[in-house]
């Protein structure tokens, strides 16, 4: 989808994804640092970036969609906390080196030259022992109707995955169902792949 067609879907009032954190991000709520930056991955209306400044880290919410963003300020003014927004294409997006304590990528899903150039800067962006926190649809979610892309391309496989971030120990990888409940566009049961992994210190 393109930037225009992401402002349509965030022009209602509501959150299509909800206000909650995602479910994968609040379990590692035990393993965050208290202090440092972090990086909300296509962080659409904020939902997780704007949770994880509650956790007081200095975040940055990235998305290609203005309105999304808008909705992520409206959110973090609501919930009391200062966020960084960038308006950023990740296709031509400079990557920080070493710097965020914490990078979270909640079902983004991007073509295959951009995923690799994408996970690649996450490498690169983690500062030593900063965690990535990923959540994105397998290919088994195809058969379900609770959201993701409808293109096998766009799907991503743990094998995959594992291959990306060859240079990050890996944490847990977990994959199979879970029961989503994330605004009107993550609803039912869902397959999934829930990745935690850390840049050596
Ligand atoms: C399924 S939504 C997920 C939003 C958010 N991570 C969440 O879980 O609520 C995917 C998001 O990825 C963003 N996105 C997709 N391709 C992008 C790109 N090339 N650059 C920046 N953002 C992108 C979209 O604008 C959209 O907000």
């Amino acid at each position: 989808m393109s930037a225009a067609q992401w402002d349509q879907r965030y022009a209602a009032d509501d959150y299509h994804y909800g206000t909650a954190p995602n479910a994968w991000l609040i379990s590692q709520a035990w393993r965050l640092p208290r202090i440092g930056a972090a990086l909300a991955l296509a962080d659409g209306e904020g939902r997780n970036g704007v949770w994880l400044a509650q956790q007081g880290l200095q975040t940055t919410s990235l998305d290609q969609s203005a309105a999304g963003l808008a909705k992520a300020q409206h959110l973090a003014q609501q919930r009391g906390v200062v966020l960084r927004t960038v308006q950023a294409d990740l296709a031509d997006w400079v990557w920080p080196e070493s710097t965020y304590a914490v990078i979270a990528s909640i079902f983004v899903h991007l073509p295959d030259a951009l995923r690799r150039r994408t996970h690649a800067g996450i490498t690169r962006a983690l500062r030593p022992g900063g965690l990535l926190i990923l959540e994105a649809f397998t290919p088994a979610q195809l058969a379900c109707a609770s959201g993701g892309p409808r293109d096998l391309a766009l799907l991503y496989t743990e094998a995959l995955l594992r291959e990306d971030f060859a240079a990050l120990e890996l944490l847990e990888v977990l994959s199979g169902e879970v029961l989503l409940d994330e605004g009107p566009g993550h609803r039912g049961p869902g397959q999934v792949l829930r990745l935690l992994a850390r840049r050596a210190a």
